[in-house]
């Protein structure tokens, strides 16, 4: 595995082995990997000549200072974890080299990208600026990489959004590869951020996969109306005195609009606070109900129209 740190050297060996021919996988990360990141690297490798992955804790993405400070990292070990994974690139620039910075330091960006309808709601919302911080990092990475597949996984469903939107209006040779987020068997979805809690409060976070799958199966006994499914979640949610729900809402699969019945597939998204670690999960019904046809079994399409 090749460690590159200089922004054009990057750009010259992935373009240099586009002009081999290979085609390019890409997997953008923040370090501290777990075994969701592994995930997207095994796909890139079963689908592409070669799999280049980045390691840069994005500054301009983080809207609470002491996150950044805060943000697990170990590059020793994620080089190590990709090695053995066989990325055959991986890229670790330093902040200076991807950012202008100021004499203290501090990143001072001139050009910023905004997708107005994904920053006013949810994340976006709640976290001022973080979106508009992702989507200029992932525009530098992918002027970098050029031409490839990127992986990203669905637990950061509004991102991927965003990223799929950038691509698609930016006119940017990128195919956005959405993937399945990773859990652990009692269904915490993997998180960078876990590493912050402790045992009691890991088990503690599982209810927020346990009552968005409860409030699924109620689509399954015919229940669709969304607040009732909302209604569900929340009071399960607010049994646990440590857990500060932020928000819990239900879109249209693939989309941030919020209907009104579950009629068709949906994808309920939630963000929680447990101390001071805030945690993002979502759950799509197809995800439970496995495909349109048990959607349709399920007595959800006898509610369309
Ligand atoms: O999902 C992440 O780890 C980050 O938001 C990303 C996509 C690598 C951009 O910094």
């Amino acid at each position: 595995m090749q460690i590159v740190e200089a922004p054009d050297e990057f750009q010259r060996v992935i373009e240099s082995m586009r002009l081999k021919d290979k085609s390019v996988g890409f997997v953008p990360t923040m370090g501290y990997l777990h075994d969701g990141h592994m995930a997207l690297v095994k796909r890139s490798r079963q689908e592409n000549d070669i799999t280049a992955a980045s390691i840069f804790v994005n500054p301009t993405q983080f809207n609470v200072s002491g996150d950044l400070t805060n943000y697990p990292r170990d590059l020793g070990r994620d080089l190590d974890l990709l090695e053995n994974c066989g990325a055959d690139f991986v890229f670790v620039p330093s902040v200076e080299s991807i950012y202008e910075t100021d004499t203290q330091n501090s990143v001072v960006h001139r050009v910023n990208i905004s997708v107005s309808n994904i920053n006013s709601v949810f994340e976006g919302a709640h976290r001022p600026g973080h979106f508009d911080g992702v989507a200029l990092i992932i525009l530098k990475l992918f002027n970098l990489v050029g031409r490839c597949r990127a992986y990203f996984g669905l637990k950061d469903y509004q991102q991927v959004l965003l990223i799929i939107q950038l691509v698609k209006e930016l006119f940017i040779p990128v195919e956005v590869v959405r993937c399945q987020t990773v859990r652990q068997s009692d269904g915490l979805a993997m998180s960078s951020r876990n590493a912050r809690l402790n045992d009691h409060q890991l088990s503690l976070a599982t209810v927020l996969y346990r009552s968005m799958f409860d409030a699924l199966r109620l689509i399954e006994s015919g229940t669709v109306r969304i607040d009732a499914l909302k209604e569900r979640i929340t009071s399960q949610i607010s049994k646990i005195e440590e857990i500060n729900l932020e928000y819990v809402d239900v879109v249209t699969e693939g989309t941030l609009e919020t209907p009104e019945f579950a009629e068709g597939p949906v994808r309920i998204l939630i963000a929680a606070k447990l101390g001071d670690v805030r945690l993002i999960d979502n759950l799509g019904s197809e995800e439970i109900f496995g495909n349109e046809k048990a959607m349709q079994s399920a007595g959800v399409a006898g509610l369309k129209g």
